[in-house]
């Protein structure tokens, strides 16, 4: 028989990916669709999948909502992918993000474990965790050091998700991913936010990027990548936790030189640092040791950033041309 998995962030950049990688992989997939004025299917149409997921109405925040769908969708695999997933808004909005990214990840694991224990949980941990970073290269033992609403609030969901191994005996894995990308991306991220503005510059449509801080340091990988080792992580034989990185880090400045360079423009004459876009506090660096995933998972990182951030800005100019 196959497989059934859940994803909660279906209709969002992972979301749509993994549901692609489970389609391709024979599995029945349903996905949490939270009730939106706007369009949010948008990913899963441009992946040409629309049609192949069962989407059901639902909100993380709403445990009720939670016990009932996991119980109908008898789920093999439930990835919780749902979020506030930008940082910068998480100072803005702290108790929503706590709510969705932090509580909700237990109102899943809370309903899993009443309904469907025997299934397979992943959650989606971030390198955001470490924050201020103890060590120059970050690895599963590496102490945390949230700077944000969004990395404290994620940092209990992982604890969450150990401690719900530790005391219930039930399969969760906790996968620590890095930064990664792809034409998906939400606009508000940085990577997308310059590959769509040097599209725009280069098209004639706006003449200047506005940015803050360029100088911090992101280990940047592809989301089409990294959704398989959550797919591989629920494969083991026992829960645990991963992280998921390419093992390079590289300047905000560089990613955007190599945007620019791409479509024969210089990112000096129009890069703008606007002071209001700096952080309350920043996560100067990032990078990660993706060795125990390399050795347990056979897994590792397939995309270079150059291949990336131009296969972004081909997509955007693709997408502002139509
Ligand atoms: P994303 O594009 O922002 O997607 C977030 C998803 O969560 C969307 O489907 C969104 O639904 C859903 N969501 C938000 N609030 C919800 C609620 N109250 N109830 C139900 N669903 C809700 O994020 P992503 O980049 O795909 O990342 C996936 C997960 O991995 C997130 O948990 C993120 O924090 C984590 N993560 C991401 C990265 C990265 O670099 N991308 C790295 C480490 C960890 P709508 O579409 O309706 O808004
Ligand atoms: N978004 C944005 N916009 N970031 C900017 C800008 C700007 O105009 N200018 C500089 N940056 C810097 C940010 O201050 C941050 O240091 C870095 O670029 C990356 O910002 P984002 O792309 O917004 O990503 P993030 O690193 O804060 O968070 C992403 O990665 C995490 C994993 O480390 C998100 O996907 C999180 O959900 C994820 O957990």
């Amino acid at each position: 028989m196959n497989k059934s998995a859940f994803i909660t962030g279906i209709t969002g950049q992972d979301g749509a990916y993994l549901a692609q990688l489970l389609l391709s992989k024979g599995y029945k997939v349903s996905g949490l669709l939270a009730r939106r004025s706007s369009d949010t299917l948008w990913r899963l149409r441009h992946l040409g999948i629309g049609n192949d997921v069962q989407l059901v109405d639902g909100d993380i925040t709403d445990l009720s909502s939670l016990i009932r769908i996991i119980e109908q969708s008898k789920a093999d695999e439930i990835y919780n992918l749902a979020a506030q997933s930008f940082v910068g808004t998480s100072w803005s909005q702290p108790l929503l993000t706590g709510n969705v990214t932090g509580l909700g990840a237990v109102n899943v694991l809370e309903a899993m474990r009443i309904v469907n224990p025997t299934a397979r949980f992943y959650q989606a941990s971030t390198s955001e965790m470490f924050g201020l970073i103890q060590e120059a290269v970050q690895s599963e033992q590496t102490p945390f050091y949230p700077r944000s609403p969004y990395g404290a609030a994620k940092l209990y969901a992982h604890w969450m998700t150990v401690n719900y191994r530790e005391s219930f005996g039930l399969h969760t894995s906790s996968g620590i991913l890095f930064n990664h990308e792809s034409p998906l991306r939400g606009i508000e991220f940085v990577t997308r936010k310059v590959t769509d503005a040097a599209a725009r510059i280069k098209l004639g449509l706006q003449t200047e990027l506005r940015l803050g801080n360029i100088d911090v340091k992101r280990d940047w990988g592809f989301a089409g990548d990294y959704v398989e080792a959550m797919w591989l992580m629920l494969q083991q034989e026992r829960g645990d936790d991963f992280v998921i990185a390419t093992g390079k880090t590289t300047t905000v400045r560089e990613m955007c030189r190599i945007a620019f360079d791409h479509l024969g423009l210089d990112a000096d004459k129009h890069v703008v640092i606007d002071s209001a876009l700096f952080r309350p506090a920043e996560v100067d660096v990032l990078l990660g040791n993706p060795g125990k995933a390399q050795q347990k998972l056979g897994w590792q990182a397939r995309t270079s950033l150059q291949t990336l951030i131009t296969t972004m800005v081909d997509a955007d100019m693709g997408r502002l041309s139509k």
